[in-house]
């Protein structure tokens, strides 16, 4: 994807409202318009005037630029942008055509250099989970893959409950079908019930399931805080299970 500069004055009212708000996670990629979504980060962190060592930062590696020169070019060119010493957590995108033994060397030894503080990976099935821990000199931080209410493949796949058990994060992207979501009858009566919205009943579902983190995204600063709020929602038991139901 090419940068747009035209969109760069409402990504960073976004951004702003976001860490103003107490958000203290940030995801980005080096693939997200093209390099420029991380300055875009840092120019924002600049102006809200927030400490690094209080937020945490998550980028990705593109599947393209997995070997090992590659990793260790997209990770300086990564910091560059992001105007920071360190990553918290750098991921690789999706699974590329790489071996991967090659790809966790680099990582690796970025991890020991003290350029990325936790690995992860992306869009990565059971399997290549498997062999990603077996890799990695350290813990795998997270596998971050689409998980939302109709979007169950990491369930059915055994990749939520491979997690579970190992004490691995599972990261749900795209967790509100981006902003579909909300049409759904039973997050509709659930929200109803709290005196809350669709979409924070569906982001309060997900976080509520262990290891389960979300990362929504929205521009709207309404939205913004709404969806930290979710994390203040307290489902039942009940309300759990009916959601659970498929
Ligand atoms: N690793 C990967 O391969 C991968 C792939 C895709 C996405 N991701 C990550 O996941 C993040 C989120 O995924 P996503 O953007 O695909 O989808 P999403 O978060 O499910 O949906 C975003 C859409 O939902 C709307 N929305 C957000 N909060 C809302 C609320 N409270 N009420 C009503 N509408 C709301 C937003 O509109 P408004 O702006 O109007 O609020 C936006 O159009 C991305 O930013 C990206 O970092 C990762």
């Amino acid at each position: 994807m090419q940068a747009d500069p035209s969109g760069d004055a409402r990504s960073i009212a976004a951004l702003r409202a976001a860490l103003e708000a107490g958000y203290t996670h940030v995801d980005t990629a080096e693939m997200y318009a093209a390099g420029h979504a991380e300055e875009l980060v840092a120019r924002a962190i600049r102006e809200a005037g927030v400490e690094h060592e209080a937020l945490f930062i998550t980028s990705k590696v593109w599947r393209t630029h997995l070997g090992y020169a590659d990793v260790l070019k997209a990770c300086e060119n990564s910091l560059r942008r992001l105007d920071r010493e360190y990553i918290d957590l750098y991921l690789i995108h999706s699974p590329g055509d790489t071996p991967l033994t090659e790809t966790f060397r680099a990582l690796n030894e970025l991890q020991a250099a003290g350029k990325i503080r936790h690995i992860g990976v992306s869009n990565f099935d059971l399997d290549l989970l498997k062999q990603s821990q077996a890799l990695c000199a350290s813990p795998i931080a997270t596998n971050q893959v689409p998980y939302s209410l109709h979007s169950q493949s990491y369930v059915d796949n055994g990749v939520l409950a491979h997690c579970q058990a190992e004490d691995m994060l599972l990261t749900a992207y795209t967790p509100l079908e981006k902003g579909k979501i909300g049409e759904d009858s039973k997050l509709q009566s659930v929200a109803k019930a709290h005196a809350a919205s669709p979409m924070q009943v569906a982001l309060a579902w997900l976080i509520q399931q262990p290891q389960v983190i979300a990362i929504p995204m929205s521009l709207n600063p309404t939205h913004i805080a709404q969806n930290l709020a979710a994390a203040d929602l307290q489902l039942s038991d009940a309300e759990m299970s009916l959601l659970n139901e498929r």
